[in-house]
């Protein structure tokens, strides 16, 4: 029975001071595995007395339950201390700032586009295409602008290396070829916009040698200018955010159309300060005009049956004055601070009314 306290001592002991689950293990083999203490003193109860055998084996079966119970009890406890020191260790501290998140914004251009494209979409109009390295055809001939007219000295184009038939093709100067190529390839009745990249040899606080242009063109059998006056208008107002803005057509002169008109819209200029809205001044926005019968004509569109209004705007120009950006060169920098700063959130929804719904 000596045998039994002494060890019982000990086991419970080296229980308690145990500091791992590991360390446990090790103190339950020793005890109570095939080899361990209190099982070799089980193995002696073959050799008492018996009525010793009956006191010892209950003493013995008792001190098995004993430490497993020990065992089990410190077992607990270690998992709880670990998972204290885990959640201590681990803890989030709400109450610091979020890392700033690197999130990309849409580039104004890319915005204004979207505009654009959904005030004309609003109305009807499809988007389309053409390409940026043009022929002479598309960019000037067909829209009735021959070699020797002045206008194709004005547009400061870039030429590539020439054709064998003599022609160079061009990096297109304007989106007005996209006009033709849609009147070649569809039928009437038409109604598109083509926004684009547009390219002249020119560079400085308002010009860039790349810019963007958008097209449009309306080609039915009753198509005439109050059509041409009342979209440019509702453009104006919807791109503007301006329900009453004042627009004016002022007669002009492109050789793709006849009559031509450039629009332009009330503004007022203080202290170097321009406003778009209500005042006593204009500022010219965009170019159209009733698509000349000869241009209609060279893209098989019979002209007496078809008439048709057209338009081409700058988009650099008209986000400069939206977003009050001041110098076009910024546009084409890529500086990320310009960016942050001018940049549109993503998944900002174009609508007609008062522009941006988040
Ligand atoms: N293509 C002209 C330019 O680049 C803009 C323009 C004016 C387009 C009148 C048109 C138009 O379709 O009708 O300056």
């Amino acid at each position: 029975m000596d045998d039994c306290f002494s060890v019982r001592d000990e086991l419970m002991a080296a229980v308690e001071t145990a500091t791992s689950v590991d360390e446990l293990e090790r103190i339950r083999i020793g005890a109570l595995g095939k080899k361990g203490r209190i099982t070799a003193l089980m193995k002696d109860l073959g050799r008492m007395e018996p009525e010793a055998r009956r006191e010892t084996g209950a003493a013995l079966n008792a001190l098995k339950d004993e430490i497993a119970t020990a065992l089990d009890a410190r077992k607990a406890a270690l998992a709880d201390a670990e998972l204290d020191a885990r959640l201590a260790a681990e803890r989030i501290d709400v109450t610091l700032p979020p890392r700033p998140e690197s999130v990309g914004s849409i580039h104004p251009i890319s915005q204004t586009i979207d505009e654009i494209v959904a005030i004309f979409g609003e109305m009807g109009f499809m988007v389309a295409e053409g390409p940026d390295i043009e022929d002479d055809w598309h960019n000037f001939t067909a829209l009735n602008i021959p070699r020797e007219h002045p206008s194709r000295q004005e547009m400061d184009t870039f030429y590539l290396p020439g054709e064998s038939d003599g022609l160079r093709k061009v990096l297109r100067t304007h989106t007005s070829p996209v006009q033709i190529r849609t009147m070649v390839r569809t039928p009437p009745p038409l109604r598109i916009i083509a926004p684009g990249r547009t390219y002249r040899c020119d560079s400085d606080a308002t010009h860039s040698p790349m810019f963007h242009q958008v097209e449009g063109l309306v080609v039915d059998e009753s198509t005439h200018m109050g059509h041409l006056k009342g979209c440019l208008i509702e453009f104006c107002r919807a791109f503007f955010a301006i329900d009453d803005l004042p627009v004016r057509f002022r007669p002009s002169y492109f050789p793709f159309t006849e009559p031509s008109a450039e629009v332009d819209i009330g503004c007022t200029r203080k202290d170097g300060q321009l406003r778009i809205g209500h005042g006593d001044d204009w500022l010219e926005i965009l170019g159209s005009g009733m698509v000349n019968p000869k241009v209609l004509a060279n893209c098989g569109i019979d002209p007496k049956r078809y008439q048709g209004f057209a338009f081409g705007m700058g988009i650099e120009r008209i986000a400069m004055l939206k977003y009050g950006i001041p110098d076009l060169r910024t546009f084409f920098e890529s500086d990320l601070r310009w960016l942050r700063h001018y940049g549109f959130r993503a998944l900002a929804v174009p609508s007609l009314v008062g522009g941006l719904t988040p």
